[in-house]
This record gives structure tokens, C-alpha cells and sequence, in this order.
């Protein structure tokens, strides 16, 4: 019924309705209202979609005007960027990756849609699901990591909780796979920048959580800024119409990003407006955000025979079958007066992702406070920064609403605590607040230091060169250390940072990323021991920006870096000859490991695996292998462990990586409490994308870990056998 539905309504719509379909427009409505000039568009049909109207007044007065006064009465659909939370703020993405949890991701999705979907907002530009390996690039912070699978994971879990089990249900939202696709190869890290990726690397790492995105049903897909070995993704036939729509089957929206169509012209690709209306709309792009290349082109494009009356009617067939599902057509409005914002439970949920969330990098039997401690000095600024600990993206929520760690550290331990923010914000570099700050860690038994960066450096357009601590808060570390007293570092920030120059100087670090509006109690719950952290790397960490990019899931090399032949630039005799050196891929300086692993992050417990069995050492292509481990809690207190399965390919007709991660489990145990952890692997986990474009599970010996982190486990070994 759905396509006949939309068969009927396109024969009645005007050239005019048609191509406003695949017109969002951008506007601010919040002071002004809705100018006239826009209403009459809407009235006229020339508009598709809203992205950005400010008040619900004005999302029910277009949507009345497009209802009820416009030629065939097609409903608008109103869009946002709902990225990490509408109003109620939950870790950035990149944090909320680190809880490893994807039902935790999948509820976060829910309490944003719920929220939003109550202003009339039914489309949100999330979740982004770019591969990143470079945290110089800012937007790292809205990505779910470097690994495909496990933004895989996240990626399918936030699209089902933003679109429910129903997409018409009034309170889900359209979610929006983006950036399609290779934006976060960016060179170097500069956001916008060219992507050079080969026809493996793209179907293995890149696209594999956009598959995952389609196949939970995402309703529509974003192109992306960046060109992809030449041709910008928003003008890119290979990318938006034989992957995503041929062979994928993708039958929802495919919107630009901002302008991305016109940018075609500075990309160097297209020489004008039109050319530009004419690449993206062959390639398969339905919806222009705000630009305005189709509107003023199309028309012409059709009548000089360039572009057909089909290929429009297929866009406008994309964007009708989802505004239908969506119920639009049958219930265009929402209900003005749901009081769902920041509801309890939202800020519940909100507070328990960022506990997990939260990863503990180093403890040196600082951690969790003592019951005891009668003097805490809370230092850095950090602790109380209500807006910061916010993060990128948030454009509706209201830091009012933010409790910090200081205000939850009085909460729990009264006059207990002492404050002096010794650096007003993340890159002040004046030290005239150091004095204030050492009286006050002089006087206590430990220091919690709440480092990190402020929201607006990191996000889009906000890459780092130097990703260390900004401003003077090394230099305030180092007098505060002078002191003697422990140090817990919190660190609250957009991506990693390296700790190198400061790492001997702390006792403890948690590192917070930006958590979102429940920061305060999260962090408090954490640091007394009320929860135990549970969140693990979603990247490698770099142990100083010379090493990027550095990710685990890397090609062997044919002389791949090892324990005995680094030897450290201190080491080297003057005058040595280079065969001295041990001839591997690594730095003289940083050596070949990161400073913390992929998959890393430790607890108030300790764990041990033991007993790795596999159900088979030889299997064929339709066999299920079993791959098992016993993991027991050794340490005093109840923790959540996160069960890593990594296999690697040993040898291919491509060379495979080291490692990858196909499986993940999380248990929570009591102390001495242990479980025996069952992993299934099929052909799906072990074919890839092989050179003559066919994904094949090769035969031949595969190893497998059973794991912590990606640099440790217990490891075995199996045959595939050929079929
Ligand atoms: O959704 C975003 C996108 O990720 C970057 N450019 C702007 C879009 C809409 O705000």
C-alpha cells in the first residue's frame, strides 16, 4: 500500500511540489518567527524539510500551512541534530562507545527521540558512524571509535533507539547514517579533507557500520564533505547509488550535508551550480541540505533531457516512503504539551551511561577514596564547568540543568571538600590562580585534578595538532605533584589525550570524556567506589601525536616491530650503523605500542581468564565454531568485565590485519565469582573483501584470542577448511 500510495500522490504532484521535496531549508526561527517568504514556499510546495526551526510554534504553524494549505498537502519533516542527547546530555558518542554497552546506547537513543520528538523534531543527523583513527580530527568525539565492528554495534543500537520498533510511532525519530562515506579519513586529521581509501580498506573498515546501519532499518543516510579518491562523496555514482542503493537495496532518503553539493565546485569537481545539481542528482542524492543547486537548476537539467522525469520521481519516491512510514501523512502533528523533558529517568539513564562510560587508564592504589578522607582539594577547570562538561553538539540542552563534580563531591562529602579552580578555563594560560590551588592541595590528603578541554575543542572544524592537556594545566600538575600529595586526574575531553609529560606525575586517572549533563554524580559515584569503572578504550592511545595514526587492527608489515629489536633512541651508540636497530616498523623514539591498548581500562577488581577451549581445531564453511574462556573476578569487590574475541586471518590472498575484533560480552562478577564465556563464530566473521570485489572466507589457519584488551588473552588456533 505504501508504494501505491505514493504512485497516486506522485501522479498529482506539480513539477514544482516534486522538486520541493528535495529541499530541506536551514532556519532560525527562534526571535523573528517564520518569515512570509518562507510560509509562501511552503504553501507553494517548494519545500521538503526544515532543518533547525527553534520552537515548536513555529514547527506547528508550517506544518499547518503544508498540511492544509498546500496544493497535494504533503507533510514536512523537521530535522536536528540530536546527537548525543536533546535536552537530558549523554556522553559524547566517543564515550558512550567506551561503555561497550549497546543497550545503554540503544536507551540513550530513546530518551533523546522521546525528548525531541515532543518539539515536533521526527529526524535526527545521527549517528555518525565514521571510522576514526586519527583524534587529532575533532569530530573523533561524535564517532563511536576505530574499530568497525564495535561502531557497528553502536552504530545499529542507536538506530534502533532513535527509530523504535515503529517508525510512526510519534515519538521516534528518523536516524541518519553519516557521514557517507570515508569522513573520517580525513588526512591528517583536518576536518573536510580529502580521503584516499582502497577498494578493501573501504568494504573491510569503512563501510561495514553502514551496512550495519541499513540492515537495522536506518531510514536515511548523509553524504559526506569529503571527496573519496577523487570524487566527492555528495556527487559519488559508486559510493551512493551502486553500493548503497544496487547492491545494498537501500530504499530511504540520502540527504547532503550542509552545502556539500555546491562544495562540489571548490572540490575542484564541478565547474558551476548546475553541473553540480547534475552530479549529485545522478549519483543517487535526494535532499539538498541548504543549498540551492537543485531548486534553481533542475528544472533545466530535465528539459534539456540530462536528467529524466524518473530519476526526479525516484528521489521523490525516497523521501514520500519515509515521510509515510514515518505517519506523517496521517498524523502530521505532535503534542505541544508532553512535559518529558529531563524527565527523572532520563537523567537516570543519562547518569548511568556515563558511568560506564568512564574509563580508569592508571590506579595506583589511590582509588576509590577512603571512606575516611576528611580534607579533598578539587582543583582544575574542569570541576566546575557546567557548559563544558557538556560537549560538542548540544544544541538544546541547557547547562541550567548540568551538575557538576563539584557540586556532587560537596553532595557526598560536605565541608570535606575544598576548591580552587587554579585555571579558570581549559586553555587559560595565566598561573595566577596556581597559588590559591597549592594552598588548597597543602592543606588536603588527596588532589583531584578535573582536567581536559573545553566542548568547543573538539566537534566539527575543531581538529588539534597538539592533542596534550591545553593551556597550563601540565605546569599546574607539576607544582600540585611538588606537594606530595596523590593526584587523581579526571580528564573530560573530545578525544585522547596524551598523558605522556604528566603520566608520572598523577596517581590515578579516570578519563571522563565529556559526560553530559550528569557528569557530577557519575563521576562522584565512581571516585567513592559507589560503582566500579566498566568503560574500555573504544581507540588505541597515542602516547604522543608523532604515532598517529595508530590503531590495533593494523597490517603486519613484512618486518613487523617486536620487544627485541626496539631499541630506544637513548640506547643508540653514537655513530651506530643502521643495522644495529633491528630493521622493524617502529619510532626510535615511541617504540610500536600505543600508551594504552584498544579495549583497555581497568576496574576496582582484577580478573582472570583461563581454560580457552575451541570446538573444533579443523572446520568447514558451514560449521558454528564455539570459542570459550573462563573468566573469574580475583579481587574484592563486585566489577564488569568486558570479554574481548579477536580473531586474525594468518595469511590471505590480501594480507589481513593482526587482529580484529568480532565478538564482545559484558559480565558483571562478584569477588570470586567466575563464568564461563561461549562465543560463536560463523563464515560471516571470517570472510572479507577480497581483490576482484567478492567476500570470501579464504582457507587456511586462523588464530583467536579470548581477551582484555587487544594486546593480551588467551590464544588458540583453528583450520578453515575449504568447503
Ligand atoms: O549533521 C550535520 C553534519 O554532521 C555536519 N554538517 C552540518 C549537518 C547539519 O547540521
Amino acid at each position: 500500500p505504501v508504494e501505491e500510495y505514493i504512485s497516486v500522490l506522485l501522479s498529482k504532484m506539480t513539477l514544482q511540489e516534486k522538486l520541493g521535496q528535495l529541499n530541506q531549508r536551514g532556519t532560525s526561527s527562534r526571535e523573528n518567527g517564520i518569515s512570509e517568504e518562507l510560509k509562501q514556499m511552503v504553501r507553494d510546495g517548494r519545500v521538503g524539510s526544515f532543518l533547525n526551526v527553534q520552537s515548536k510554534e513555529s514547527i506547528l504553524e508550517l506544518q499547518r500551512i503544508a498540511v492544509e494549505e498546500s496544493l497535494n498537502g504533503i507533510p514536512l519533516i523537521f530535522a536536528r541534530d540530536v546527537i548525543h542527547g536533546f535536552k537530558t546530555i549523554f556522553p559524547i558518542p566517543l564515550g558512550q562507545a567506551a561503555s561497550w554497552n549497546p543497550d545503554l546506547v540503544e536507551q540513550g537513543a530513546r530518551v533523546s527521540a522521546i525528548e525531541a520528538s515532543s518539539t515536533g523534531i521526527r529526524w535526527t543527523f545521527a549517528p555518525m558512524i565514521d571510522i576514526a583513527r586519527d583524534p587529532r580530527w575533532g569530530r573523533i568525539a561524535e564517532s563511536s571509535g576505530e574499530d568497525p565492528y564495535l561502531t557497528s554495534m553502536m552504530g545499529a543500537a542507536a538506530v534502533r533507539g532513535f527509530q523504535s520498533d515503529d517508525l510512526s510511532n510519534p515519538n521516534s525519530m528518523a536516524a541518519c547514517a553519516k557521514h557517507f562515506i570515508g569522513y573520517g579519513a580525513a588526512e591528517g586529521g583536518r576536518d573536510y579533507n580529502t580521503a584516499v581509501i582502497s577498494e578493501p580498506l573501504l568494504h573491510n573498515v569503512y563501510l561495514k557500520p553502514f551496512k550495519a546501519a541499513a540492515d537495522a532499518g536506518v531510514a536515511s543516510f548523509m553524504s559526506s564533505f569529503n571527496e573519496i579518491n577523487g570524487v566527492p562523496a555528495s556527487g559519488n555514482e559508486y559510493v551512493l547509488r551502486q553500493i548503497l542503493r544496487d547492491d545494498w537495496k537501500f530504499d530511504g532518503i540520502v540527504v547532503s550535508d550542509w552545502n556539500s553539493v555546491t562544495e562540489m565546485i571548490a572540490h575542484g569537481y564541478s565547474a558551476n551550480e548546475k553541473e553540480a545539481a547534475y552530479s549529485a542528482a545522478r549519483a543517487g542524492l535526494d535532499m539538498e541540505m541548504t543549498s540551492h543547486a537543485y531548486e534553481n537548476n533542475m528544472k533545466q537539467l530535465i528539459n534539456e533531457g540530462r536528467l529524466s522525469m524518473e530519476q526526479l520521481d525516484e528521489k521523490v519516491k525516497n523521501i514520500l516512503r519515509i515521510k509515510l512510514r514515518m505517519g506523517l501523512f496521517e498524523s502530521p502533528y505532535f503534542d505541544p504539551n508532553q512535559d518529558v523533558l529531563y524527565a527523572e529517568e532520563h537523567l537516570e539513564a543519562a547518569k548511568e551511561m556515563a558511568i560506564q562510560s568512564m574509563v580508569l587508564l592508571k590506579n595506583e592504589s589511590v582509588l576509590p577514596l577512603s571512606s575516611e578522607t576528611k580534607n579533598i582539594a578539587v582543583i582544575g577547570p574542569l570541576a566546575n564547568a557546567p557548559r563544558e562538561q557538556l560537549g560538542t553538539w548540544i544544541f538544546d540542552g541547557d547547562e541550567k540543568h548540568s551538575v557538576t563534580p563539584l557540586t556532587s563531591l560537596k553532595g557526598k562529602y560536605g565541608e570535606a571538600v575544598k576548591y580552587a579552580s587554579g585555571l579558570a578555563y581549559s586553555r587559560d594560560q595565566s598561573t595566577s590562580g596556581f597559588k590559591s590551588a597549592i594552598k588548597v592541595a597543602k592543606s588536603s590528603e588527596v588532589i583531584l585534578f578535573f582536567g581536559g578541554e573545553e566542548a568547543i575543542l573538539s566537534g566539527e572544524a575543531h581538529s588539534r595538532a597538539d592533542i596534550s592537556l591545553p593551556g597550563r594545566q601540565e605546569d599546574l600538575i607539576h607544582e600540585l605533584a611538588k606537594t606530595g600529595k596523590p593526584i587523581v586526574l579526571v580528564v573530560m575531553a573530545g578525544r585522547p589525550i596524551t598523558l605522556g609529560n604528566i603520566i608520572e606525575e598523577v596517581d590515578a586517572v579516570l578519563f571522563a570524556w565529556h559526560p553530559g549533563t550528569m557528569a557530577g554524580p557519575a563521576v562522584t559515584d565512581l571516585l567513592s567506589g559507589e560503582a566500579s569503572p566498566s568503560g574500555r578504550l573504544p581507540v588505541s592511545w597515542p602516547k604522543s601525536v608523532g604515532q598517529i595514526p595508530i590503531y590495533y587492527n593494523h597490517k603486519s608489515t613484512g618486518r613487523p616491530a617486536n620487544e627485541e629489536s626496539f631499541v630506544h633512541i637513548d640506547d643508540i651508540p653514537l655513530h651506530a650503523w643502521q643495522s644495529s636497530l633491528g630493521n622493524t616498523s617502529h619510532y626510535l623514539d615511541e617504540g610500536f605500542e600505543p600508551m594504552y591498548p584498544f579495549g583497555y581500562g581497568l576496574t576496582y577488581s582484577q580478573f582472570e581468564y583461563s581454560d580457552l577451549t575451541i570446538s573444533d581445531d579443523r572446520i568447514k564453511p558451514t560449521d558454528t565454531l564455539v570459542v570459550s574462556a573462563t573468566v573469574r573476578n580475583t579481587g574484592d569487590v563486585k566489577a564488569a568485565e568486558i570479554v574481548q574475541l579477536y580473531l586474525q586471518d594468518r595469511f590471505g590472498s590480501l594480507t589481513r590485519p593482526v587482529k580484529e575484533l568480532k565478538r564482545f560480552e559484558r559480565l558483571i562478577l562478584n569477588p570470586g565469582q567466575q563464568a564461563r564465556v561461549d562465543f560463536r563464530i560463523t563464515q560471516k566473521d571470517l570472510i572479507f573483501y577480497n581483490a576482484s570485489g567478492d567476500w570470501v572466507a579464504e582457507s587456511g589457519v586462523f588464530k583467536v584470542w579470548i581477551a582484555e584488551n587487544a594486546k593480551s588473552g588467551l590464544e588458540g588456533e583453528f583450520e578453515l577448511l575449504n568447503e
